[in-house]
């Protein structure tokens, strides 16, 4: 059998190594530690956000991102539908509800007039949102302009879940600036890994600290171990830093080589009938963190469901588009705005190999076979 042709897989190289072996030579083998401490530093200064906080994951992060804005059990917070389920899960973390949005189709992202008018509805009924959560979908920003216009006019502080979109922009400012607060993931099929790893990134320093405090078990400032807040062990280790800085130097070169494998697969795909790819929104530039297509069964003669299995037939990994949050059975009771474009996304989307290792003969593969 062929090597196995993954989704997403890491893609790390010297740099990482000496890094992380230095960060091990230094004996700093714990969370937190001069490796985090310039990780952070290094972000901010790639970003030009104020602060950055290293955690455990990007999960870690939405959780502590909605508990600084203050979400409270039986808080409403709005969240795009379509997203990985950790975006909604952070929301159920502080007992508070999800309300789920639909996409728009030029963007997949959640779409800003709903987002209004599910704001009015509720302002016109006396209700309140906690929050709104955007996600920066495979790579691709939210409309912000948009959707901070309408949350400014109804006080209502927006996260934003850029996990899947650092080396993105929007207007030419990079994802993870459009936030009240934002978050980045660097789990192992993200654009740059730490392996396990996120991060939390604000203007305000206030944040930046309560983050901080949260995030290495809420310990008030005494000699001995006092408390007077509940807190968590979220903080990210000195050698997955030392590795995330490593991958850091490398992401521009990671971003033209998901766009590159984007275009490959669209100049070969793209003329077919049925075959439609993610649309790239006029705003902003995507990372094509994932390369997306919708297939029309009727129009390209096969289902998504054939391609994948006839791609997983031959060792290679393609994945459904996320199923949508208010699909999902554990989120059953949750209210939904929307008009089923994320339900269609999702029943004929398909996400293809998208590594930023992928080789020229790896893309015709994956080519050859979807054409079958
Ligand atoms: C949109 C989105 N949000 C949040 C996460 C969670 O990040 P992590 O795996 O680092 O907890 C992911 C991916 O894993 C994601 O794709």
């Amino acid at each position: 059998m062929t090597r196995r042709l993954y989704l997403s897989p890491p893609h790390v190289g010297e740099d990482e190594r000496r890094l992380i072996l230095d960060a091990f030579d230094s004996n700093w083998i714990a969370p937190l530690g001069p490796q985090v401490d310039a990780f952070e530093q290094e972000m901010c200064d790639r970003l030009g956000c104020g602060h950055a906080v290293a955690l455990s994951s990007g999960t870690a992060a939405l959780h502590l991102a909605l508990l600084i804005l203050g979400v409270k059990p039986r808080d409403k917070v709005l969240v795009s539908t379509l997203t990985f389920s950790a975006t909604a899960n952070a929301v159920t973390y502080c007992d508070a509800v999800p309300v789920f949005v639909d996409c728009h189709p030029d963007s997949w992202c959640i779409d800003p007039s709903l987002v209004a008018e599910e704001l009015e509805r509720a302002a016109r009924a006396g209700e309140s949102y906690a929050a709104v959560v955007t996600v920066d979908l495979y790579g691709q920003c939210a409309d912000y302009d948009r959707i901070r216009e309408v949350c400014s006019r109804h006080g209502v502080p927006l996260v934003q879940d850029a996990a899947e979109a650092l080396g993105a922009n929007y207007r030419g400012i990079p994802a993870g600036r459009q936030g009240d607060l934002s978050i980045l993931s660097f789990n192992g099929n993200k654009i740059i890994t730490t392996s396990g790893g996120g991060m939390l990134l604000t203007d305000r320093k206030d944040r930046a600290d309560q983050a901080r405090f949260l995030a290495t078990q809420a310990r008030d400032p005494a000699p001995h171990y006092q408390h007077s807040h509940i807190g968590y062990n979220y903080r990210m280790s000195n050698l997955l830093a030392a590795l995330g800085r490593g991958q850091l130097l490398h992401l521009a070169e990671k971003v033209e080589a998901r766009r590159r494998n984007y275009r490959t697969y669209e100049a070969a795909l793209g003329k077919h009938p049925g075959i439609h790819f993610m649309p790239e929104a006029p705003y902003g530039r995507s990372t094509r963190w994932l390369t997306c297509l919708t297939i029309d069964p009727a129009a390209f003669g096969a289902t998504r469901e054939e391609i994948r299995l006839t791609l997983e037939a031959e060792n290679i990994e393609s994945r459904p588009v996320w199923k949508p949050m208010h699909l999902q059975p554990v989120f059953a009771d949750c209210r939904y705005v929307g008009r089923g474009i994320s339900d269609a996304i999702f029943a004929d989307g398909l996400c293809l190999p998208s590594g930023s290792g992928m080789t020229d003969g790896d893309l015709a593969r994956v080519v050859g076979l979807i054409l079958g």
